[in-house]
Parts: C-alpha cells; structure tokens; sequence
C-alpha cells in the first residue's frame, strides 16, 4: 500500500468518526465564520441630528406614540449614533467575525432622492464605523435597508409606489460608491414580509396601513425588483473592482405539519409556500411558485379584482429576478404546528389565500414574544429545505435569537436556545450538507424593540435605558457565545 492510500483511509475513518460523532463534540467548519446584528432604527438614536431626514417609523411613532405597547421610540435607542466606538470594543471583546448593522436611508439621504441632496456628516458616521470595525479585524456586513423609509417617499405611497424603486436603487449605488471599497458583505433587504405584510397589509409596523390582501403584495413586488435592479447594477458597475457579495435577508418560521396526516403536511407545505417560498422562488427562479400565482389569481378573480390582487413581473424583471445573489441570508426564529383552517378568514387577505391555520404546541417554551417559541429542530428543518428544494445555496444565517422581559445577565433562558440552536446548524452540516457559510446572533444589545418598545429584550449585552449613558453590560449569553466562537464549536 502506498503512503498516500493509507493516508486517505486514515482521514476517511476520521472523517467518519467525526460524523457520527456526539453533537456537542462537532466543530463549525474553518471558513464558518459568526458574527452578531443590529439595525439602524433599534440602536442609533440620534433621529434628526446632524442632518438625518425623518423616517416613517420616527414620523408614525412621534404622531401616533399609542401604537408602540410602551409608548417609546427610537429618539435615543441604545443612542449608538454617538457610542459606536464602545460598540466596537464591544464586538471586539465578543470576538466576531463581522457585524452586521444597517444604515439608515435617511442620515445618507435626508429626503429619500438623491435629487434632493446628499447629507456628509451621515456618510460620515457610517465610514467611521466602518473604519472602526476594519480597524479591529472585524468585518462589515451591510444591510441596505431595514424598515425605515425615508418619510419623503411615504408620504407618496412608500413601497406600494413603483417609483420607489429607481430612489432606492439610487441610493445603494451611493453606498457601493461611498463605502464599497471597504464592504465586501451586501444584504438588500431585511425581512419582505414584516415591512410589507405588517407595514402595508396588517397595520403592525410602519407605515400601519391596513391594505388587507392587497398592499403587502404590491410591496413586496416593488421590493423584489428593486433587489434584482440593485444587484444587476452592482454586478455592472461595481462587481469587478469591489469584488463583494450581494444577498437578502429573507425570514421564516419552520411550517411543521400539527398531525401526521396527509392533510396536515400539505396544509404545513402551503404554509411554507406562502411564508418563504413567495419571496425567495422569484430570486432564485424568476417569478412567483406556480401554485401561488395560481392562487390568488384565481381568489382576486372571483373576488372581482381585475388584475390580480398579486403583480406581474414583465420579461425583463423576470430576466433580472432570476439568480440575483450571491448567498442567502435566513432570518429564523420559531416553529409554528399546521393544519388547514376550518373557520373562515377575513377576506380578501393572505391568510385566507394561504387557507393555513398555525398554532403552537402547548409544551413549547415561549419567550417574551408571544410568537417566539423555542424548537430546535426548526433550525435544522428550515436548512435541509433550502439545500433540497433550492439547490443547496451559499446560506448565512442572518438573525436568530431569544427575547426576554427582564435584562438579568444571568439569561440562562437565552443561552439554552442559542446551544440548542447552534447544536441544530451542525447537525444541518454534518448529518446533511447544508452549505451554511456563518451564524449572526440577534442582538448585540437590548433594543428598540419596533412596536413592542423596549418590552422585548434580544441582547447579549444589558442597556440601562434608565441612564442617559446608556450604560452596556456583557450579559452570561454574551461570554457563552465569546467561547464558542473561540472554540468553534459548543462547550457544555
Ligand atoms: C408616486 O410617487 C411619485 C413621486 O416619486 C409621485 O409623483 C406620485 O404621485 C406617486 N403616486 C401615487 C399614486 O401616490
Ligand atoms: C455617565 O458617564 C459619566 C462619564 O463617564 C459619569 O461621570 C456619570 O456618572 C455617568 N452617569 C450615570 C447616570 O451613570
């Protein structure tokens, strides 16, 4: 036998050992990289200093303050305008990879048109945290958009006005021009169906509007194409000086089926359809699932809706949709049990075009967020469908966490879910092959939690909101995930 034979036997019984070896004792791969996320509008503050436009979360919450549970807002947030530089001793301390952060439309472009002028002490901001962050050996992940329009363009219809597209499109050109040189990780947009399902459709985030059925799909068209539109120009203009990466961040609970009847896993599989498949399917092939355009083509007729309640795409955004990323980005959290609804929805709406009913299982742990409860396997269910069903994409886990009512730093409630879920990646990778490419915990700190306020708190890090200092402290999660990002892999 020669040497290399035996050598490639000796790393093939390895490898085997290391695959059937104990979950706890798996490594995360050596590229895998981690790293933990914020948005512009939960920490900044700072909502109309040094040039910033207003936004249509600080317009809503300022006319409306009884929409937030605690009649908050992001006026100050965990005020990052102004301590970033301790933000980044924080992250440095944490010992991640990349930090993925938002930048706020408005402090680049006060009035949402790059028409209307461009704002230098908002570009500012972002290039020294970027410095800062580069200047730890800590990489930028940018999220060009994550909620908070520009209150300019809401005013003309916001995202279920088409012209928001060429603004849009505009603006990140100005990102890739201004900081492309430095950032190498793009994500277009955060979550379709919580800024339009809920911004246009259900009434639970900006712009609360109530457009049942209807202003969540035209939303999330108009987002799409400005996604395609986005990546199209950075591949032409910017793709081969740059040489970054372009992707999404799209979110879903894991559809699990309530029985194991046939019924129930086609109700689950619908589900899916209408809460994943709906935003990513066009990316990746172009257009809508088939049996989605289907329909609610076919309800909106019967209905009397002449066109469709959900858009078209022409030939040429189809052409521009289809393989418009680099890496998917996967926000998950939850699970919910499914079976087909016997009681009617309101109708016209996307729950009754969906026809799913979800529930939870009463033995699941809930945390703070009603809708946030704690099953593992989701994790690992949510990974194996995208590499069977999407052709096992570059995937980087872009959120996930765990919300609690008080800031103890003793969170032992968060750090059971972050190994359980963790514990679920690697399964993913080993057991499965899944092409996960890093994990990004959500969140750095407590926060500005939309509209429940300050109520639901996501952080590894305590922010006194009670200080003018915003005082920050490393809670237990915060040095549990410091260790496992050290050793990449779960310590018990
Ligand atoms: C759409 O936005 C443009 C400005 O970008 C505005 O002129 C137009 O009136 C808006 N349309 C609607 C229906 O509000
Ligand atoms: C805020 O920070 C300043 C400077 O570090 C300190 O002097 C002050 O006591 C702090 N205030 C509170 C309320 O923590």
């Amino acid at each position: 036998m020669t040497l290399p034979t035996i050598w490639r036997f000796t790393s093939l019984f390895t490898l085997l050992v290391f695959v059937t070896g104990e979950p706890s004792n798996r490594t995360f791969p050596n590229h895998f990289k981690f790293g933990v996320a914020t948005s512009a509008y939960q920490i900044e503050g700072a909502w109309n200093e040094d040039g910033k436009g207003e936004s249509n979360w600080d317009h809503f919450l300022h006319q409306h303050p009884e929409v937030v549970v605690d009649k908050t807002n992001g006026d100050v947030a965990c005020d990052s305008y102004h301590k970033y530089k301790e933000d980044v001793k924080l992250l440095k301390d944490l010992g991640v990879d990349f930090y993925r952060f938002s930048i706020a439309w408005t402090r680049i472009v006060p009035l949402g048109r790059k028409d209307s002028g461009i704002n230098p002490d908002g570009i500012a901001y972002y290039s020294n945290l970027i410095d800062e962050l580069l200047a730890n050996g800590i990489e930028p992940y940018v999220t060009i958009f994550h909620w908070d329009t520009p209150q300019t363009l809401e005013a003309v219809g916001g995202w279920l006005n088409s012209t928001i597209i060429d603004h849009y499109v505009s603006y990140a050109r100005l990102l890739f021009e201004l900081y492309g040189e430095r950032v190498k990780h793009w994500l277009t947009f955060n979550e379709f169906s919580q800024f339009c399902e809920e911004g246009y459709s259900t009434g639970k985030k900006a712009p609360f509007k109530t457009l049942v059925g209807v202003g969540g799909y035209q939303c999330t068209h108009n987002a799409l194409i400005a996604h395609a539109k986005t990546f199209d120009m950075y591949v032409k203009e910017f793709k081969y000086t740059q040489k970054g990466l372009i992707g999404l961040s799209v979110d879903t609970a894991w559809a699990e089926p309530k029985t194991d009847s046939i019924l129930d896993k086609l109700a689950a599989e619908e589900e899916f359809m209408f809460d994943y498949a709906y935003y990513l399917h066009p990316i990746m092939a172009g257009d809508y699932p088939a049996a989605l355009k289907r329909k609610i083509n076919f309800k909106s007729f019967f209905q009397g809706y002449h066109p469709s309640r959900l858009p078209k795409f022409s030939r040429q955004e189809k052409k521009l949709l289809k393989g418009s990323f680099d890496f998917i980005g996967l926000n998950h959290y939850t699970t919910s049990l499914c079976s087909w609804s016997t009681t009617k929805f309101p109708s016209p709406s996307k729950l009754d075009d969906c026809g799913v009913k979800q529930s939870q299982d009463p033995s699941w742990k809930i945390s703070a967020s009603p809708w946030l409860a704690q099953v593992p396997y989701g994790m690992r269910k949510v990974l194996v469908w995208i590499k069977e069903n999407l052709n096992n994409p570059p995937l980087l886990i872009t959120e996930n966490g765990w919300s609690t009512s008080d800031s103890n730093l003793d969170d032992e409630d968060r750090m059971e879910y972050y190994k359980k879920y963790l514990a679920e990646v690697l399964n993913a990778i080993h057991d499965h092959g899944c092409n996960v490419i890093g994990y990004t915990a959500w969140s750095l700190m407590d926060n500005m939690e939309w509209a429940s306020g300050y109520t639901e708190k996501f952080g590894l890090v305590r922010v006194d909101f009670a200080s003018p200092n915003r005082t920050r402290t490393p809670k237990d999660s915060f040095y549990m995930y410091q260790t496992i990002i050290k050793n990449k892999k779960l310590i018990d």
